[in-house]
């Protein structure tokens, strides 16, 4: 859905949220959100950290990719994924924001120490 007074963005797992205008790149409302998303290239689609998905049926919510964003995703675009810094936000949506993989393994140890498979953390 288009609003007239911007646009909500909503990045899970966490579910935090923001309001942008249309054109704005999901990079920049998961900023404003307060959510971090991995970048090296300074958002020049070329490092490829900053892939999100997107479930088919919000695909309204973003612009569609450009040739460069397709050519960077391959598949990937079939698969709801899209490049954080290429996206432009074109309407509500939701972004799947995949974990940092340190702290993923971090979660890990945490939650095999919790059901005392692990002695040690590290
Ligand atoms: S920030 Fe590098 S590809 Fe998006």
């Amino acid at each position: 859905m288009i609003s007239q007074k911007g646009s909500t963005v909503v990045f899970q797992p966490e579910g935090r949220r923001a309001v942008v205008n249309r054109g704005v790149t999901l990079l920049e409302a998961a900023r404003k959100a307060g959510v971090t998303i991995a970048t090296r290239c300074g958002g020049k689609a070329g490092c490829l950290m900053c892939k999100v998905t997107i479930d088919p049926e919000q695909a309204e919510g973003v612009r569609p990719p450009s040739e460069a964003e397709r050519r960077k995703l391959g598949s990937g675009i079939g698969q709801g994924q899209r490049l954080a810094c290429q996206a432009a936000v074109w309407g509500d949506v939701t972004v799947n924001v995949p974990e940092d993989p340190f702290k993923a393994a971090v979660r890990r140890k945490l939650e095999a120490a919790r059901r005392g498979e692990e002695d040690e953390l590290w």
